[in-house]
């Protein structure tokens, strides 16, 4: 056996494994397998966003970039967050990343000690806290409840903070739960994370798939935590462009100069021919935000209605992101299923549906639906949830 190091050693697998291999399986078998488990819209990246790498690739600029991405890029996200949110960036306080996921991680690296304790909102995004403890960190999960829609509120923040305490991680639209802190909610936060001088890391990568013409508020909004914020984002979600993996960290120009160093490192520097696409699609028409935007609103109506309206189940109103997250715990307990995983289980070897466990996400009463697919699967998808639900009653 092998040596494998105590940092990579103790990095958990995703929990969905067992899950994904046995759909894989039943695929192969020939069954008809209808999966919600996607973390990507189902549209394509827009034309003019592909022309634009086509052109890149025929004039050369194949080549390395600098490592905090080119120039150009820095300037088209600086304008861009100015155009959104008003907020006065240069170029030199941006590092583009290989994905926004990569950001996070360069983000923890470059403010979190050994140690440290980094708070982590529950339910959360699977990546952060094998993130967390690669960076040697200690998570430290704040449960949210369903009452408060799946936010915290600044007392239980307030609460959650020790003298050890680094850094907070903050997911607004959220991945798995698609709750959206509204601007009083994130002043009273702001207030908690001003006064304690902590770090707050705000992961805002589904911040145009808003719905019911709810603004967004950014965190990149207010001035008085300009220097404890890490702001990342990137193009993957709002322009369709997750294989491109394309990023970015907006931070305080001496955490952009850390993390540029360990870039040059470690992955030199993000695709040059994905940043010349992703300039496009900042520079470009975004109409196609708002043809998808009505897409989503439409699926995640019918997502919310239907889920809702199945005995036991209680879903809140994703404001923005494409998944719900329903609690299904009424159904633990019967037939002896005793939580999300063995529920997402049974679902999946009896009625060929894949959702998934909301275990992963912390949080296990409930599971999460990606309705990032046609209406027609997501009717199909549906019909296989109630039917396996009102098999257990
Ligand atoms: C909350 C959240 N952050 C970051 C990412 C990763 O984005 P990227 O594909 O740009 O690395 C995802 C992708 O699923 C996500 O859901």
């Amino acid at each position: 056996m092998p040596h494998i190091s105590k940092r990579l050693s103790q990095i958990s697998e995703s929990q969905t494994v067992a899950l994904n291999s046995l759909m894989a399986r039943m695929r192969r078998e020939g069954k008809d397998v209808v999966a919600l488990g996607a973390g990507e819209p189902d549209f394509d990246t827009p034309d003019h966003i592909k022309e634009a790498a086509i052109s890149s690739i025929k004039e050369g600029f194949t080549k390395y970039t600098p490592a905090d991405g080119i120039m150009e890029l820095r300037e088209a996200i600086c304008a861009w967050l100015t155009k959104q949110y008003e907020a006065d960036y240069s170029a030199n306080e941006i590092v583009v990343t290989c994905g926004a996921k990569h950001a996070v991680y360069e983000g923890i690296l470059a403010v979190v000690d050994p140690g440290d304790e980094v708070l982590l909102p529950a339910p959360y995004w699977v990546s952060y806290p094998e993130q967390i403890k690669m960076a040697g960190a200690v998570v430290k999960v704040i449960d949210s409840k369903q009452e408060n829609g799946l936010k915290i509120t600044a007392e239980e923040l307030e609460a959650a903070i020790t003298d050890k305490t680094r850094l907070l991680i903050l997911n607004s639209p959220s991945n798995p739960s698609g709750a959206v802190y509204e601007k009083e909610e994130l002043d009273a936060l702001v207030r908690v994370i001003k006064k304690s001088g902590i770090f707050v890391l705000s992961d805002e990568i589904y911040d145009t798939i808003i719905y019911d013409g709810r603004k967004y508020t950014s965190l990149i909004g207010y001035k008085e935590i300009r220097d404890q914020l890490l702001l990342v984002n990137g193009v993957s979600k709002s322009f369709a462009m997750t294989g491109w993996r394309i990023g970015y960290l907006a931070a305080h120009k001496d955490i952009v100069t850390a993390v540029k160093k360990y870039q040059g490192h470690s992955t030199s520097n993000p695709t040059s021919i994905s940043q010349k696409a992703s300039l496009a699609g900042l520079l470009g028409d975004t109409d196609f935000l708002k043809t998808m935007n009505k897409a989503f609103t439409e699926r995640r109506d019918y997502v919310h209605k239907r889920l809702n309206s199945m005995k036991g189940v209680s879903c809140i109103l994703p404001q923005g992101a494409f998944y719900a997250f329903p609690d299904l715990s009424f159904y633990f307990g019967k037939k002896g299923i005793k939580g999300s995983m063995e529920l997402c289980g049974y679902l999946l070897e009896k009625y060929n549906v894949a959702i998934v466990p909301g275990i992963a996400f912390g949080m296990d009463n409930n599971a999460r639906l990606s309705f990032a697919t046609s209406m027609q699967v997501l009717e199909n998808a549906l019909d296989r949830i109630e039917n396996g639900l009102t098999s257990l009653l």
